[in-house]
């Protein structure tokens, strides 16, 4: 039988020189690796007790919707910049490659719910720290982090060591 890991590709030097970029397509493409995929990260926090499931754009949000969808949560789509119609909140952060900014409806997350933070992939941390942003100022408590891969050269959990970190695949490069 084939390991969680097995199904994702790996692209040397893209999208730039140097970078391993683990493909998560070749997962999704396979009935049997996205079905294992989202079997291991909702065993992985099945302990843990939440109210909402704030889903990175774009890649985090297949990963977030069925943890949400089987846990009976609600789903809150954190966005990248000009996507959410009401008022938000934003946030600039720092990628592996570039700059960007993460918006939140302010009324997505109420005070004192505690809240999953669902994503890919974490490598430097920063998209995660810019959701942990969000959902801290709007009074919100981060209950746990939940990514499918963790890239550990990158020091993201060391960045994100104040919180509950859970990943169903380790690389231990960059
Ligand atoms: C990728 C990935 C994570 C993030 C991880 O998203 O999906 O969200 O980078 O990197 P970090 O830990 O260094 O922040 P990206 O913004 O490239 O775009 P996408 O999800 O829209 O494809
Ligand atoms: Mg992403």
């Amino acid at each position: 039988m084939k390991d969680l890991k097995d199904y994702v590709r790996t692209i040397p030097n893209f999208p730039e020189e140097g970078i391993m970029f683990r493909d998560i397509t070749s997962v999704l493409q396979d009935p049997d690796g996205f079905k294992l995929a989202i079997d291991e990260m909702a065993r992985l926090v099945s302990d843990l007790d939440f109210d909402v499931v704030l889903g990175a754009e774009s890649r985090g949000f297949i990963f977030s919707a069925p943890i949400a969808y089987m846990r009976g949560k609600a789903l809150v789509p954190v966005r990248k910049k000009g996507k959410l119609p009401c008022e938000t909140i934003q946030v600039e952060y720092d990628l592996e490659y570039g700059k960007a900014v993460l918006e939140l409806h302010k009324d997505a997350i109420k005070p004192g719910q505690k809240v999953l933070l669902v994503d890919d992939l974490m490598a430097t941390g920063g998209t995660i720290e810019a959701m942990i942003k969000l959902v801290e100022q709007l009074g919100g408590e981060v209950a746990g982090i939940l990514v499918l891969m963790e890239l550990k050269g990158l020091k993201g959990r060391e960045r994100l060591s104040k919180y509950r970190l859970d990943a169903a695949i380790s690389y231990e490069g960059k």
